[in-house]
């Protein structure tokens, strides 16, 4: 192998650590433009060491032109395109890297291994790192309707790049009897991606988060089908008809008259019985200066004045103009459709699932976290 490759393991979407690479062929360096590809490669190197995914991809890039049938190149390439999220153009140079190589047998078990694998690790694809025990109670919000007939119907608005979605359709293969159907709503940067970061909006805009999440989608076993619409819940939900769905989660625009519109529209497609969820209910309005969460509803995530804890004001107020009060886990807000309203919920009977992707540091927060709280009967 030679010294001119990047040394340390390549890590990919799924966490996956690839000291394999390192054994599959180096650039076959000519003497002109050895020096070049030296310096690219250092580059991408360093880029790497700074998780600057953008940056590898560049000099990569530029290390192709430089050894364009070169199969090592196309390998790093692919593998950093898969961890920034541009899915297909890696399968592409995947397969390049495949029909340059003359043994490529241990490319293709590499692909193989790195796209049977959810895709989470990256900053800003990971949604929910900042209460992972949210995701504990969203799978226990599945057990809780373990009961009713199959198959199943799942609504989700907002799914960015899937991250909730796996949450879902882990639950569904592990409690779920039946067939469970998940529809995701989402326009995927069409509009909206204004709302957010800039990291987010660029992955919503470049599409990378549309491609991680049909990655990620695509994962699904068993008995969970996942179909995603591309579109504006406004648009979108109207097209449903009435109590279709089985359980309802709300994660899409966080603006007041979004959230509110997405309760209203979902309550009518909920089945009775049926649940409906929402993720970033970090305060409910008794627990804050409610005139200044109407003077604030459409902000998105600012500082609440009494409580001194910041919230999304748009979040709290839909939540409690069409509730009132709710069950609240954690930021994760749930509420049971019953034949004159809706109903809380409680968790204390209802087992919630780790997932079984995550870091370890989230595993030892949820231990954490479960091991002072009553809210939950079962952790697995
Ligand atoms: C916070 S992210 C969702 C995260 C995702 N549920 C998860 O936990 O992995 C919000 C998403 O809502 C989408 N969105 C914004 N406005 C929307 C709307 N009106 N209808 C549907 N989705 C919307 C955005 O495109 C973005 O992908």
């Amino acid at each position: 192998m030679s010294s001119k490759l990047p040394e340390s393991k390549i890590a990919c979407g799924g966490l996956i650590l690839l000291d394999q690479i390192s054994e599959t062929n180096s650039p076959d360096l000519s003497a002109d433009d050895g020096n070049e590809l030296d310096i690219t490669f250092a580059l991408a190197q360093a880029c790497f060491s700074k998780n600057d995914w953008e940056g590898v991809c560049n000099h990569l890039k530029r290390a192709i032109e430089l050894s364009p049938e070169d199969p090592s190149c196309h390998l790093f390439y692919a593998h950093s395109l898969f961890s920034l999220g541009d899915i297909s153009a890696s399968i592409r140079h995947f397969d390049l890297a495949i029909s340059f190589e003359k043994n490529p047998q241990s490319i293709e078990d590499l692909k193989k291994q790195l796209f049977s694998t959810p895709h989470i690790a990256l900053r800003g694809f990971f949604q929910g790192s900042h209460a992972p025990e949210r995701a504990i109670f969203m799978s226990a919000a599945v057990d809780l309707i373990k009961n009713r007939p199959a198959p199943f119907n799942f609504l989700e608005i907002g799914s960015y790049a899937g991250s909730s979605l796996l949450t879902w359709s882990n639950a569904a293969e592990n409690f779920l009897a039946g067939e469970c159907h998940i529809v995701c709503v989402d326009p995927w940067g069409e509009s909206g991606a204004d709302l957010y970061n800039p990291t987010m909006k660029k992955n919503l805009e470049s599409d990378r988060a549309y491609e991680v999440f049909c990655h990620n989608a695509s994962l699904s076993r068993e008995n969970v089908r996942v179909t995603p619409i591309r579109g504006s819940s406004h648009d979108i939900l109207p097209t449903f008809k009435n109590n279709t769905f089985d359980l309802i989660y709300i994660d899409g625009s966080h603006q007041y008259a979004d959230v509110l519109s997405d309760i209203v529209e979902s309550a009518k497609l909920l089945k009775n019985g049926g649940i409906i969820c929402g993720d970033d209910l970090e305060l409910q309005l008794f627990q804050c200066d409610q005139e200044f969460v109407e003077n604030n509803k459409t902000a998105d995530f600012i500082k609440e004045t009494k409580s001194g804890e910041s919230f999304h004001p748009g979040v709290t107020l839909a939540v409690a103009e069409y509730f009132g009060d709710v069950s609240n886990f954690a930021g994760f807000w749930v509420m049971r459709k019953i034949s004159d309203g809706f109903e809380k919920v409680s968790f204390s009977n209802a087992t919630g699932l780790r997932p079984p992707i995550w870091p370890w540091e989230f595993h030892e927060r949820i231990t954490a976290y479960f091991e002072d709280s009553d809210e939950l009967g079962r952790l697995l």
